[in-house]
């Protein structure tokens, strides 16, 4: 860890934000603790995540319950990330581990290292959070050991954390210190066989903490989310992949409604692969001028493969019977909307906006903007821009249609917080604001 970073978290100012501005941008009067400005510890905030239901019980708990938390539910359905997007809100540093078989408390506390030379202490994530007022954040805490998970029984009542390995240093918590924890049981051992590894917590630990049942978003709310991230998606598709998902979760339970469907099946739709079939269909989509049906292509890439080949012709079987009312043509249009043509003002923006955040695809995403004097169709005199960010920095180009035009080189770190892509987004969504289109065939994302 550096020095500027130390410094950074030593710098925290901590103070009272409105819970109603900072989630949904409307005064309520409650006042939340927080920090008044973002370390490099603080969750970048994803624009796009939607607090929905489930979110309800982490706000209550960040709103001043001193108690560590406990979020469980069924994999990918967005416990690590809700914690995540409302400490990044509240300007909080988080301190992440992942639990695994082999973790050993001194991956949490730290350890002995070599600087300059000279034997250092070198800080884990808990010692870190402990000290600095962040959140110590555990994934994954039901497949944590035992002895590690007996541990922290100290450090979950308010104890003061002792590291033995630094002559004896003793942490007290920072007032602002917070302990969460992810896991996908209840703390109760895995009732339904499917998640390997995790093990039935010891009563002691798990008596210590609040705890909140996560669940999927509501339909509503995951067709937002896949709207929002792939504009080019009919609207229409999106309900269906969202019904079809809903469906899968069902066959999973043992409680499908789905015709002759009665069996169970062994894997599920989590939200994240459900976002992940959105993507893919949306890259796929060329295929269908080859015949081939990019979304059930993209399931298979998506979910189905992972299945047995039983469940995969069951999943196929289901997704032509829900899936046929979208003809071949609405599919093709899909095309037409991200494709060759020219996406403008807020459609442009949110378009560019989803590709670069949440699809990091290329190795140097480039965005290619134009302006023509006139309709799109009619090719006049115009400008071109185009920023590509490579590692070195943001490299810009622009000038007159059909000519080379000029170009600069901003180097990384003059980019904005360093970052090349986010130097690019917010240039090029500048040049959208002036009038310039958005050309996806041209664009590198
Ligand atoms: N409400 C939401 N808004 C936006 N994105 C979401 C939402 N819920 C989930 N996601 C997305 O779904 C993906 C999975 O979320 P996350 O990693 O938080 O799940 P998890 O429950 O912690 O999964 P696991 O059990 O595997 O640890 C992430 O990419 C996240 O951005
Ligand atoms: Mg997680």
């Amino acid at each position: 860890m550096s020095t500027n970073q130390v410094n950074d978290l030593a710098s925290l100012q901590p103070t009272d934000l409105d819970a109603g501005q900072v989630f949904s941008g409307k005064p309520s009067g409650t006042a939340i603790r927080g920090y008044a400005t973002s370390s490099a510890y603080t969750p970048a905030i994803d624009p796009g995540y939607v607090f929905h239901e489930s979110s309800r019980d982490m706000v209550v708990w960040f709103l001043g319950l001193r108690e560590p938390l406990y979020v469980f539910g069924p994999c990918g359905c967005g416990k690590t990330s809700c914690i995540k997007q409302l400490a990044a809100r509240l300007n909080y540093p988080v301190f992440e581990v992942t639990g695994h078989g082999r973790l050993e408390f001194a991956d949490l506390i730290g350890h002995l290292t070599v600087r300059n030379g000279n034997m250092a202490f070198e800080y884990g994530p808990l010692a870190l959070a402990m000290r600095y007022g962040g959140i110590f954040l555990a994934n994954e805490i039901d497949i944590t050991p035992p002895e590690v998970a007996a541990g922290l029984h100290g450090i979950l009542d308010g104890s003061p954390l002792c590291i033995a390995e630094n002559g004896g240093e003793l942490i007290a918590p920072h007032p602002m210190f917070r302990f969460a924890a992810t896991a996908n049981t209840n703390g109760g051992g895995d009732e339904s066989g499917l998640y390997q590894g995790t093990q039935r917590q010891n009563l002691a630990f798990s008596d210590r903490f609040m705890l909140c049942e996560m669940g999927y978003p509501d339909a509503n709310t995951e067709i937002m989310l896949l709207n929002q991230r792939f504009p080019s998606l009919p609207d229409k598709l999106c309900s269906t992949m969202v019904e079809y998902a809903n469906e899968v979760r069902k066959l999973f339970m043992g409680e499908a409604s789905t015709g002759n469907l009665t069996n169970t099946i062994e894997i599920t739709f989590s939200t994240r692969s459900l976002l992940r079939w959105g993507d893919l269909t949306v890259r796929f989509q060329p295929l269908a001028h080859q015949g081939i049906q990019p979304v059930t292509y993209a399931l298979d890439r998506a979910l189905a493969y992972r299945a047995s080949r039983e469940t995969r012709a069951m999943l196929h079987e289901l997704a032509q019977r829900m899936f046929s009312q979208h003809t071949e043509a609405d599919i093709k249009a899909m095309g037409s909307e991200s494709g060759e043509e020219f996406l403008q003002g807020d459609t442009a923006l949110r378009f560019m906006k989803s590709r670069l955040r949440y699809v990091p695809t290329v190795p140097q995403p480039r965005v290619y903007l134009q302006v023509d004097y006139g309709l799109p169709d009619q090719t006049q005199s115009g400008k071109f821009w185009t920023g590509e960010a490579r590692p070195e920095g943001l490299m810009l180009q622009w000038g007159k249609q059909g000519t080379a035009g000029q170009q600069k080189l901003i180097p990384a770190e003059q980019c904005e917080s360093g970052n090349v892509v986010l130097e690019l987004e917010c240039r090029a969504a500048k040049k959208l604001k002036d009038g310039y289109a958005f050309v996806p065939g041209k664009s590198l994302l």
